[in-house]
């Protein structure tokens, strides 16, 4: 501390100086500050404050002044760097040492004749965040979608949406999706979370080269970034996700199964329908791909293929199976057609040096809507909402909306303009996907419905607004390995209904592969089987009839868990505490969990370890503190150790927390309100245990108007106790079974009752 620096406070915003330059921390609550020397703009990126009047002191010491509220001290460096105690103990640092990075220099030319490519590394930005890494312990988690394990330190991503379906791992800088979030753990059991508001492309290097720091480095952004505070990761996550918005509440209907492949014609959805049918597997949903659309233009259908999509849909809806039809953003060029003709008299396409900006996607020329401004965002609506009524679609699948170019990238330049200015492509690409979503979501609000809508590209705010999967992976162990650590990522993320294409979508998948990626991803609350065209057919019976036998199971099992993940999602988008989550986040002080990637919490009673590597079927699996049974063979199994646990083909790991109460319902093919008559409650054995179960019509909005139920279910020793706690929703509920060991005790429905076990 020097006498140059000076600190004051205004309300809730401290400013520091050292006479060159100025930054800013805001305390908007007691877990989140906003650290900044200019403020990103919030045009476009829409975020949440719960702000509360926090009791600021400033305390001066010979050691230099120090900013306290709540039990944290702030202290800041001649160079204005701060860093954070926690209870006297070190807890947050930005970075004040050299910055200087060693990059290899030496001629690459001989190389590139083979095709090798030197990794570009970019050293110095216009705008980089420096913060200390504590020690090699240190594991940085987060943003979103990437090809990566779960701890992602040591590498380099990029925020920039960008579709590129050639195989994505680990070396994988930019997937589709921009979701600027870490969560950082150091000295054992300290986690703080880091937010970068900016949309434009930012580089986030995660002590790829220097075990001292990590860096967020951009051109465009602002030095300006939200640091969220809190004693574990489930409340630092509740504060980022309160940041960001709600998780989005999708229908029940949306977690059931979803069967979709690029290429399905008319004749092979009414195969489907027959062939599921048959085969007793549940379904919920069938993905129309591209090829239901005359000439790749949005919002048309092909006639000759689908003479009366709308007799289809319906036809299908009394089987229980909705349809899903993709949108993508591109409108071809084609005077006469009238969407695009719309838009162009209108002036609600991108433009660029004076003139709508054309580029090429499936139609081939086509133009790029501009959802920023909103005449444009509602026409989209309107055609969504029309489309939807004339065919009756039940939901909308945005895709290639990074967006995704044929003909080299959008210049920069680009131009979106909107009520309040006009942006750019370098400010937008990242939120482009988000705007498509918005548009689309606001075509079933309007009708009082939960968003159906999936997207591909999106921006750390999206989650409010659609689900999403995780683009092109492929047919590959080594991609089924990967998709557990990026659904749990993406889940504490705030994104909690995510998935992968089941089986893999480019590449051929095999029948073991397929069959270990159904069980791998059973309980993703997006669950859908989709692949490329050209490639091997994968629905479940395309294989034999023990692949047939092992997935139908497996899609039973799911639908069994369907409440209890329905309860696990609406928690999600209550509280923002993740649905699918890594062991770490439930046991934060236990070292053993921090790696674990091929392990999922789903809730808090329920742990899944499935095979993800070709040919095991024996697997070890470490169990965090408390009791387990396994599902399957009712072996009780002590927590904080690892075991060695059989998983034939036609097995997976599932354990249940001793003393858990889960919901169930059984005999499902499809989700379907007047099936839900007869509530399940498995009781595990073993210790006590409280579950809320929530009910709800599982479509509408009247949720937002308190129109659900809530029951409290509680076990001891000796009783069950049912209770009602809230009830504003005229129940379905007719009977409820209670499942304890071998016992079925059965009931009819009543908003209380006690039960002797
Ligand atoms: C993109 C999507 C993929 C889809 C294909 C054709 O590659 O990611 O899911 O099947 O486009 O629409």
């Amino acid at each position: 501390m020097t006498e140059k620096l000076k600190i004051w406070a205004d309300g809730p915003v401290i400013t520091v100086s050292n006479g060159m330059e100025e930054k800013h921390v805001e305390i908007i609550n007691t877990g989140l500050l906003r650290i900044y020397k200019k403020k990103n703009s919030e045009q476009l990126v829409k975020l949440h404050y719960a702000k509360e009047n926090i009791n600021i002191i400033t305390e001066e010491t010979n050691g230099g002044i120090y900013i306290l509220f709540s039990h944290y001290r702030l202290h800041f460096s001649d160079s204005l760097t701060m860093s954070i105690e926690r209870n006297g103990k070190e807890y947050f640092k930005e970075y004040d040492g050299d910055t200087a990075i060693y990059v290899t220099k030496k001629d690459f030319s001989l190389a590139e004749l083979e095709g090798h490519k030197r990794e570009e590394v970019k050293t110095e930005f216009k705008t980089q965040i420096n913060i200390a890494l504590f020690d090699k312990e240190d594991k940085i988690y987060g943003l979103g979608d990437k090809a990566a394990q779960l701890n992602r330190r040591d590498y380099e991503y990029v925020s920039w949406n960008t579709d590129d379906p050639s195989q994505h791992n680990e070396s994988y800088q930019s997937l589709y999706k921009s979701i600027n979030y870490m969560l950082v753990n150091h000295h054992g059991s300290e986690y703080y979370g880091i937010f970068y508001p900016s949309s434009y492309e930012c580089v986030f290097n995660l002590g790829k080269y220097s075990e001292q720091f990590m860096y967020i480095g951009s051109e465009k952004g602002e030095y300006d970034y939200f640091l969220v505070l809190g004693e574990n990761p489930a409340e630092i996550t509740v504060r980022y996700a309160s940041l960001v918005g709600n998780t989005l509440f999708v229908p029940r209907k949306m977690l059931g199964y979803h069967q979709s492949r690029w290429s399905y014609n008319a004749e092979e959805m009414e195969e489907i329908r027959e062939k599921f049918a048959e085969y007793e597997l549940p379904i919920d949903y069938i993905h129309m791909d591209i090829d239901y659309m005359d000439h790749y233009k949005v919002y048309t259908v092909k006639k000759e293929e689908f003479p009366d999509l709308r007799e289809t849909a319906e036809r299908f809806a009394k089987e229980g199976i909705d349809l899903i039809t993709i949108i993508d953003p591109g409108v071809k060029v084609e005077d006469g057609y009238d969407i695009y003709d719309h838009l162009k008299e209108h002036g609600g396409f991108a433009t660029y040096e004076g003139e709508q900006y054309v580029n090429q996607v499936w139609p081939g020329d086509s133009k790029y809507p501009n959802y920023f401004e909103k005449e444009t965002a509602d026409y989209i609506t309107q055609v969504t909402e029309n489309f939807m009524e004339e065919y009756k679609i039940s939901g909308i699948w945005c895709d290639m909306n990074e967006p995704a170019s044929f003909n080299g990238p959008l210049p920069d330049k680009v131009e979106f303009k909107s009520e309040d200015g006009c942006h750019y492509h370098e400010e937008v690409h990242n939120l482009y996907g988000e705007y498509m979503t918005r548009a689309i979501a606001k075509a079933f609000e309007n009708a009082n419905k939960r968003p159906t809508v999936i997207t591909r590209a999106a921006f750390a705010t999206t989650s409010s607004f659609s689900t999403t999967w995780n683009g092109d992976n492929q047919s590959l162990w080594a991609h089924l390995e990967t998709s557990l650590p990026q659904v749990m990522t993406m889940n504490f993320c705030n994104f909690a209904v995510n998935g992968v294409d089941i089986g893999g979508f480019g590449n051929e998948t095999t029948k073991e592969l397929l069959i270990r990626w159904m069980q791998a991803n059973m309980f993703s609350l997006f669950l859908r089987n989709h692949s490329a065209m050209n490639t091997r057919n994968q629905e479940p019976y395309a294989f034999d009839e023990e692949t047939l036998k092992i997935y139908r199971s497996m899609l039973k099992l799911r639908y069994e868990f369907i409440p209890y993940l329905y309860d696990a999602l609406e928690k999600a988008h209550r509280t923002g505490i993740p649905a699918l989550r890594p062991l770490f986040f439930d046991n934060p002080d236990d070292e053993r969990t921090k790696q674990i990637n091929d392990e999922v919490l789903v809730g808090d009673k329920l742990l899944f370890a499935p095979i993800v590597r070709q040919g095991e079927t024996i697997r070890a699996v470490y169990l965090p503190k408390g009791k387990w049974i396994h599902y399957f063979t009712k072996e009780e199994y002590e927590g904080e150790k690892t075991y060695l646990i059989d998983m034939p083909l036609d097995s997976t790991g599932i354990f249940i927390k001793a003393g858990s109460i889960i919901p169930l319902y059984k005999n499902l093919l499809h989700i379907e309100n007047e099936k839900l008559k007869t509530l399940y409650l498995y009781i595990e054995k073993g210790g006590n245990g409280e579950y809320i179960h929530y009910e709800d019509d599982g479509e509408s909005l009247d949720y937002k108007k308190g129109i659900f139920n809530r029951y409290q279910i509680t076990k001891t020793a000796k009783k069950i106790k049912f209770k009602t706690i809230e009830e504003n929703y005229n129940s379905g509920y007719q009977e409820i079974i209670l499942l304890y060991g071998d016992r079925e005790l059965r009931r009819p429905f009543c908003t209380e009752f006690d039960c002797e076990l």
